[in-house]
């Protein structure tokens, strides 16, 4: 058993988390109840796009170190350290779904049942502050038989990582967080964690609520930045002669406010600013406190959308009979995860009053599974870019930096073209042909 791990819940996070480990040395059982999933990773392929990450997972295959599975029995039985790492999604009402997580904690539970060593319980799968005691620990302590702090160790320990840098931030994270509430899990992940990483790490030792709250805190606090400099870029469009990113290249020089997270846009997307944002006002609320800050984050994010919707209908008229070329429905680039992407939400609205046409460069096939033929899908940038009125620039991919004015008048045999920029990141000039509306920089429309 040693320093064995099991991984459960093999996504973006678990798979990261598996195969950084195994490559470390540490024997890491990698389980996922998708056995579509666990077929893909045998063969090498890495179910999602995340850059780097089909290197490193191949060559923790190679060298037998994770060893991936469908069933959690065996793995959790000999492993020392038991990671949580299930998806815990929204629910209709903004609460957070503990479906996966209740059920795999009974399936701990009854694992460990019969182990003789002490083991430890890490929760890694973002949760409302209380639910490792309150859910996760009890639900084990009843399947198992056994007493938390004294038969085994639980821990939280949050994930910082984002999609498309996941082996960077997994490699050098900027901070680690430790929640337990006795010494011997404490001891048990810090040296764990140590023997992973090595000494120097920037590790904050507390409580396993405080580093709940602090996984939603963080969160956030990341949406807090974007839906300020989006209020930034709204007040932009209304003031003639503005720039948000001169704003937000000041405001970041301040080192008491930093310079990430500033980037103004379509609205924060993904698989965890939304909903772990969603899930946090919840929380308060059933705490008795009302998040006034939370709720209006949340609101001036929901109304992006509407924004790039007005501007649609202020330039264009009505949308019926017009083509619209959607560029990007990742939530951002590097990524091929459409989840809670605000492009997707631009196109439902889109999609019955106008002719919609989306390009992106790693996600056309996810987003088709959502709209089937209700859309049309291009392939290759220049078809995304041929016979529209309308071009909107979504996801801010590098080669959409790369498109010139002179590619959408060959393409559009000199039809004017209405170009929506909500990443600001082609900076055309005025011509006859294009209208160039780009959020948050204000220096020659909306006049
Ligand atoms: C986020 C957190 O950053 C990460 O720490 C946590 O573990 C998981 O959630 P991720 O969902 O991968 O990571 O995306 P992130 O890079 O945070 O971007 C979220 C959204 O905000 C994207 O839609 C992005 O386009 C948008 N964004 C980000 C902006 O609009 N402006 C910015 O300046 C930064």
């Amino acid at each position: 058993m040693a320093n064995n791990a099991t991984v459960i819940g093999l996504g973006f996070v678990g798979l990261t988390t598996a195969t950084f480990f195994a490559n470390r040395g540490i024997k890491v059982y990698g389980i996922d109840s998708d056995i579509e999933r666990i077929e893909a990773i045998k063969e090498n392929r890495v179910p999602f796009f995340e850059p780097k990450l089909d290197h490193f997972v191949k060559k923790a295959l190679l060298s037998q170190m994770l060893i991936v599975k469908n069933d959690l029995y065996d793995g959790v039985k000999n492993s020392k350290f038991i990671f949580i790492c299930v998806g815990t999604p929204m629910a209709q009402d903004g609460k957070v779904d503990l479906t996966s997580i209740t059920k795999v904690s009974k399936d701990i539970g009854t694992a460990i049942n019969n182990v003789k060593k002490y083991q430890v319980i890490c929760v890694k799968s973002t949760v409302p502050p209380g639910t490792t005691e309150n859910t996760i620990l009890t639900k084990i302590e009843k399947t198992s038989g056994k007493r938390a702090y004294k038969d085994f160790g639980i821990g939280f320990i949050p994930e910082f990582l984002s999609e498309g840098s996941a082996v960077k931030d997994m490699t050098k994270p900027h901070k680690i967080v430790i929640g337990t509430n006795d010494t011997k899990s404490l001891l048990s992940i810090d040296n764990f964690l140590m023997k992973i990483y090595g000494m120097g790490i920037h590790t904050i030792k507390t409580s396993i609520i405080s580093a709940e709250l602090i996984k939603y805190a963080n969160n956030a606090f990341l949406a807090t930045k974007i839906s300020f400099i989006n209020t930034i870029a709204n007040i932009c469009n209304h003031l003639p002669g503005t720039d948000v990113d001169v704003v937000a290249k000041a405001l970041g020089s301040d080192p008491r406010i930093g310079n990430q997270f500033l980037v103004a846009g379509p609205g924060y997307g993904g698989s965890c600013l939304p909903k772990d944002l969603s899930g946090f006002i919840v929380c308060c609320k059933e705490t008795g406190y009302e998040p006034i800050l939370l709720k209006a984050i949340e609101a001036v994010n929901k109304d992006q959308v509407i924004i790039i919707m007005d501007i649609l209908s202020k330039r264009l008229g009505t949308l019926k009979d017009k083509s619209i070329s959607i560029l990007g429905t990742a939530f951002k680039k590097n990524t091929d995860d459409i989840r809670e992407s605000v492009s997707i939400n631009l196109i439902r609205k889109l999609k019955n009053l106008a002719n919609v046409n989306v390009h992106d460069p790693k996600a056309l096939d996810n987003t088709r599974k959502i709209f089937g033929h209700s859309i049309k899908y291009s392939y290759s940038l220049k078809d995304a870019l041929s016979d529209c009125d309308c071009l909107i620039i979504m996801t801010e991919w590098d080669e959409y930096k790369e498109i010139t004015q002179k590619q959408i008048l060959e393409n559009n045999k000199n039809r004017p073209v209405l170009v929506v920029d909500t990443r600001r990141l082609v900076n055309f000039k005025k011509t006859n042909k294009i209208v160039y509306v780009a959020l948050g920089k204000n220096t020659f429309v909306y006049k």
